[in-house]
């Protein structure tokens, strides 16, 4: 089965890397929006104008399904793709569910961008999920313009988030939901900020878990690394086609570039 992802950049990656974990026999079309990120930061109406042309270009080179790999397009786009589309096309939300259903009474800190967390879908899951009201919000939109020059780590990072959450106690939280997908390159940053004793949740698993479930697809249960000693090896092993906003990736930089993201995630993951 043909798989497109798509994410305004990198950050949609890590879908794709937990699909690599969980549905490694599948091909994959891989879009990164570079020339429009970020979408945190664009109208409701540029970035359905982006999503629906990158929908577009992915199912004419063959997508059978889609995952908007990004929850800030997801906020504003889905219905409108899934309103001109006819195949599969799933769509991401910040884990808020699991993680009220995870924890007990301490507060939940949930991050994304200022789009995902101005829209009323956000509000909305909060609505049905957050009885107890102990989510709290807050965009981290630097954490895209990093992640995109691979900057994960050192002092900016760690100024930025320190400066980001002052004006909250970090021992009230329980657990920090990163719903943003650009986020998960950081987890090494907020585990030092936040300790050992906060959960980090992502939505990746469960995105892949429910695109399984929609596409009649087995999940690979077993624990495998996903490394890779060279980009010859990840292309060899993982059928992907990379596009940064329509240019096909087969460029040395680039897809030395791509390798040392997935090895980060990789590296990450259990953080
Ligand atoms: N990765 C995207 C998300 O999950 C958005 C990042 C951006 O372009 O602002 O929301």
């Amino acid at each position: 089965m043909k798989i497109g992802l798509i994410d305004s950049g990198i950050g949609g990656l890590s879908v794709l890397h937990e699909a690599y974990h969980r549905l490694p026999g599948q091909e994959y079309l891989f879009f990164a929006d570079v020339e429009h990120v970020p979408y945190g930061e664009k109208t409701p109406l540029q970035i359905t104008g982006y999503m629906i042309e990158n929908a577009q270009f992915l199912i004419d080179k063959g997508a059978e399904a889609l995952v908007v790999a990004c929850n800030t397009a997801t906020s504003v786009a889905i219905k409108e793709l899934r309103s001109r589309f006819s195949i599969p096309i799933l769509g991401m939300e910040p884990a808020v569910k699991p993680a009220v259903e995870e924890t007990e009474k301490k507060r939940i800190m949930v991050i994304a961008t200022p789009v995902t967390i101005r829209e009323d879908k956000l509000k909305s899951l909060l609505h049905r999920v957050d009885e107890e009201h102990r989510v709290d919000l807050l965009p981290m939109p630097r954490l895209v313009e990093f992640a995109e020059k691979e900057v994960f780590d050192g002092p900016e990072v760690e100024a930025y988030i320190r400066d980001q959450f002052r004006t909250f106690n970090k021992a009230d939280y329980c657990a920090l939901v990163l719903g943003c997908t650009h986020f998960n390159y950081f987890k090494p940053a907020f585990r030092d900020y936040f300790g050992a004793g906060t959960l980090l949740i992502d939505g990746n698993h469960g995105t892949v878990r429910h695109l399984a479930d929609v596409l009649g697809l087995n999940i690979n249960q077993q624990h495998t690394e996903v490394f890779f000693e060279s980009y010859h090896n990840m292309l060899c092993q993982t059928k992907t086609e990379y596009y940064f906003s329509k240019k096909l990736i087969n460029d040395e930089k680039t897809l030395e570039h791509l390798k040392r993201l997935h090895n980060r995630l990789e590296q990450v993951r259990n953080v």
